[in-house]
């Protein structure tokens, strides 16, 4: 049997997977169902010290990905002693995730969460529903005051919340460690609109918000990525997991631990449990000992653009038919380089520039390429 333990800066969780800060967590009881699911910890809904009470609406789906323009929890901080009590009563780990914008105000609430029993602290940098705390969550130095006074005024561990918006992720990671910061998560949700009804000329949410479920997956497995490959702070992923596999693909990335948040909204906390009892499986199929094993394994097959070589590759067939009436590889070569007789493709060798494309597009993968 796979070890599933994950020690995540000091914290001693049954499993790699926590559950990320959001409404399914805006209390006491919400935030013991996703311990009671399986989850190795769980994070709070983001408390500040000016709770308001929230727009409406606020969360808009469109089958791939949600928008939100939920602004943390309405449970002002003393209210939290209580929830944390009730939470806390499932018997696991609950981390409190706290926003401000100056570092004291941060350190205020920290230690008020610590107080309550919290065992560690996430910092929510950033809220992409409003662009002023993009711009500090972007400021390296502004990153370095805040994780500073929030560490010299607890004794927990303190992880902060990075954006994608940033346009130097890793100088800010870099930047909590430097400030005694015990990791970084990454990624909070990203600035976007949704959709425009084009009848009624509405954009879905009546201001921007931030972004999140399985669409945001390929940026936040890029921002984890980096931060792995330019720092050695300890990275919780998260954006998009929806699945085993994505944790997976988040931990092979250099990830110790992972995050999921709309997965858990849409699909309830049932998703959690499944994910975990999957990933144990899949470790146990593939011989691994220690689900940490998986750490940083897909790293060592990412070189920068200036590594690649220009190799010789072109796409070819393993022979099987093609799906019945199937002729995307075809219509897509924007090279004219694919051929198809009867049920059989075939790429045109001095057309093909091994692009790649018609590989990924096969709905049966009977392409590949050939060096
Ligand atoms: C409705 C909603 C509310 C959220 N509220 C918070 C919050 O209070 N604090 C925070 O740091 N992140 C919040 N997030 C962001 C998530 O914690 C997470 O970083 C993001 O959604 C990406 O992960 P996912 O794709 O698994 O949802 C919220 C996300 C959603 C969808």
């Amino acid at each position: 049997m796979t070890n599933m333990l994950t020690d995540f800066v000091g914290l001693k969780m049954k499993n790699p997977f926590i559950i990320a800060a959001g409404p399914w967590n805006r209390d006491g009881s919400s935030t013991k169902k996703g311990l009671l699911a399986g989850a190795g910890a769980v994070i709070t809904e983001t408390i500040v010290s000016d709770a308001m009470l929230d727009v409406r609406p606020r969360i808009a789906y469109n089958g791939f990905g949600a928008q939100n323009i939920r602004l943390y929890s309405d449970i002002q901080v003393e209210g939290w002693e209580h929830e944390m009590d009730i939470a806390k009563s499932a018997g696991g780990i609950v981390i409190a995730s706290v926003s401000a914008h100056t570092p004291s105000e941060l350190a205020y609430l920290a230690s008020k969460m610590e107080k309550f029993g919290a065992d560690a602290i996430e910092i929510s940098v950033s809220n992409p529903a409003k662009e002023g705390l993009e711009v500090l969550a972007s400021n390296p130095d502004v990153i370095f005051d805040m994780t500073r006074e929030v560490v010299s005024n607890v004794r927990i561990p303190v992880i902060v919340k990075l954006s994608q918006n940033s346009t130097n992720i890793s100088r800010v990671a870099k930047a909590v460690q430097k400030a005694g910061g015990s990791a970084v998560s990454a990624i909070n949700s990203v600035r976007c609109i949704l959709g425009v009804d084009i009848e009624k000329a509405e954009p879905s949410l009546p201001t921007y918000g931030g972004y999140s479920g399985v669409p945001i997956r390929p940026l936040g497995l890029a921002s984890v990525a980096t931060i792995a490959q330019t720092s050695d702070i300890p990275i919780c992923g998260v954006g998009g997991i929806d699945n085993f596999r994505n944790a997976v693909e988040y931990m092979m990335l250099g990830a110790s631990a992972v995050q999921v948040g709309t997965a858990v909204m849409i699909h309830g906390f049932e998703r959690i449990t499944e994910m975990v009892e999957q990933l144990e499986e899949w470790c146990d199929s593939h011989g691994i000992s220690d689900v940490q094993e998986i750490r940083g394994k897909a790293l060592k097959n990412l070189k920068s653009f200036d590594e690649m070589k220009i190799e010789p590759a072109i796409s070819i067939s393993d022979g099987r038919p093609c799906r019945e009436g199937c002729n995307e590889c075809v219509r897509s070569c924007v090279y004219n380089a694919i051929e198809k007789t009867g049920n059989e493709v075939k790429a045109i060798g001095d057309r093909c520039t091994g692009c790649g494309l018609c590989t990924s597009l096969c709905p049966i993968k009977k392409l590949h390429m050939k060096w």
